[in-house]
């Protein structure tokens, strides 16, 4: 489904985003969108990594893909933590802005008339949506405050029938922060239904 050309923007856009995830991620937005119709939403865009992928099977079903982020980047994103980047800081400001690298990899990628930057804190936008969508891709902030926050403002809008996608999810602690997995735990508890893993990426269908 990925050209080429679009492998070679989707490797060099900084992100957090593994081939075979990214892979699995674009299959299950396409075959949501296919099964319920779009539109597809991403909570967490960084640099556009995964909204290449998502951008490609939006494009592909003629629907669009809605990517929210304030680029300003999480907890662990910032100076001092394990994930922090010096190149996306804003010389001006002193603050990290992701803007300009998604803006650039969207373009790169020829991806414009596919993928939507929302520019805002996740809650705040949700509070105003009221699109039902078919495919939620939940990849925001990883304190579980926040995971969560994303999870009950946001999973209410998978259509019946759509999929919820949640990134980062790890069974154990030794493998890695537990609030992904904590929220795909809710989801269960809620009447999700587990449709796939592919390494930390988990899917699940909405009765
Ligand atoms: C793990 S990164 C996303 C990685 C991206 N999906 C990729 O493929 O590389 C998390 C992003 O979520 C954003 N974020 C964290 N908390 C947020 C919130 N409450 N609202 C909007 N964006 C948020 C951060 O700014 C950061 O860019």
């Amino acid at each position: 489904m990925i050209s080429d050309a679009r492998w070679t923007v989707i490797r060099a856009t900084k992100g957090f985003m593994p081939e075979a995830e990214g892979i699995a991620l674009a299959e299950a937005a396409h075959a949501a969108a296919l099964a319920v119709g779009g539109p597809l939403l991403e909570i967490g865009t960084y640099c556009g990594k995964s909204a290449i992928h998502l951008g490609c099977a939006a494009e592909a079903t003629d629907t669009v893909l809605y990517t929210v982020d304030h680029h300003r980047g999480s907890e662990e994103n910032q100076a001092g933590w394990d994930h922090h980047d010096t190149e996306v800081v804003d010389p001006a400001t002193g603050r990290m802005d992701t803007l300009p690298f998604f803006r650039r990899a969207i373009e790169a990628a020829g991806l414009e008339r596919s993928v939507v930057a929302v520019i805002g804190h996740s809650v705040p936008v949700a509070r105003s949506w009221a699109t039902p969508l078919g495919f939620l891709f939940i990849d925001g902030g990883h304190a579980l405050d926040v995971a969560m926050a994303d999870y009950e403002h946001w999973a209410g809008f998978v259509k019946p029938g759509g999929t919820l996608a949640i990134h980062d999810v790890f069974e154990h602690k030794e493998e890695g922060g537990q609030a992904p997995f904590e929220v795909w735990t809710r989801a269960v508890a809620d009447g999700f239904a587990p449709i796939g893993t592919t390494g930390s990426l988990r899917t699940l269908r909405r009765a």
